[in-house]
């Protein structure tokens, strides 16, 4: 079923106590929408984030995994590792993991099939980079990323996904896509995937929209038929205003 999600994706901010005073001001914010509510604090502040947030409405997300269950992968975090603190669901592909760590389709293929291997859920996040956009090629950009990292699984998987359109030209930049121009590439994300997998799997398909979300625009972005909620980075950080784009619903 298609939900509404307004997920906070901390990046690395946050110490300990950062995290529960964030946390402790979120829970004092008044909720007034049916959106699904997710922080994605940084790993090493998981576990006490998500019992800090047992007894409310907040899912604690993680943002990164390994693609392995366990082995000699220095400094890195396993589906398992993260199941055991209590996350159900983890952000693969953003387009910080790809520029800055590497990460291709191909290993995030690898890693999609751990975290589904391991019954989580999994926010896939995608999109283009300026160049791409100036050149006309940023459908082109956002189906290959889907098409080689999600295309080998089988229909009943996608259940468990939530897709995420993040222009990366868009990212901490200030420079939000317009309302028409996350429209349209959610518009052409549901055709691609109803064009492989029918209109069953498109029309029930989450698809969140990313870059410069905040409480003055969220309303305009989130009014659009195919945008199904937001990924919010920087407007995350501050309890009034991931609320107030929560409420934005
Ligand atoms: P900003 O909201 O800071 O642009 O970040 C978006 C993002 O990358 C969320 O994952």
């Amino acid at each position: 079923m298609r939900k509404n999600i307004v997920a906070g994706n901390w990046k690395m901010n946050n110490d300990l106590s950062e995290t529960e005073t964030l946390i402790s001001n979120l829970l004092k914010q008044k909720q007034t929408s049916n959106a699904e509510v997710m922080i994605a604090p940084t790993a090493v502040n998981l576990y006490q984030a998500f019992n800090s947030t047992k007894n409310s409405n907040i899912e604690v997300i993680a943002q990164n995994m390994h693609f392995a269950d366990n082995g000699a992968y220095t400094g890195e975090v396993s589906a398992s590792m993260l199941k055991s603190v209590g996350i159900q669901t983890v952000i693969l592909g953003h387009s910080e993991r790809r520029a800055y760590f590497n990460e291709t389709d191909e290993l995030l293929a690898k890693k999609v099939d751990a975290a589904l291997k391991n019954n989580m859920r999994v926010i896939f996040c995608f999109g283009e980079e300026l160049a791409d956009r100036k050149a006309g090629n940023e459908e082109k950009v956002v189906e290959n990323q889907i098409k080689n990292a999600l295309f080998h699984l089988d229909a009943a998987a996608f259940k468990n996904i939530v897709l995420a359109y993040e222009p990366v030209w868009a990212i901490g930049t200030g420079e939000t896509a317009s309302p028409e121009q996350a429209q349209d590439m959610h518009q052409f994300i549901r055709k691609t995937l109803n064009n492989k997998y029918g209109e069953q799997v498109s029309q029930d398909m989450t698809i969140l929209y990313g870059g410069s979300v905040k409480p003055a625009n969220a309303k305009e972005i989130f009014g659009k038929q195919d945008v199904d909620g937001g990924l919010i980075g920087g407007a995350s950080l501050k309890a009034e205003d991931f609320i107030a784009i929560v409420n934005a619903f």
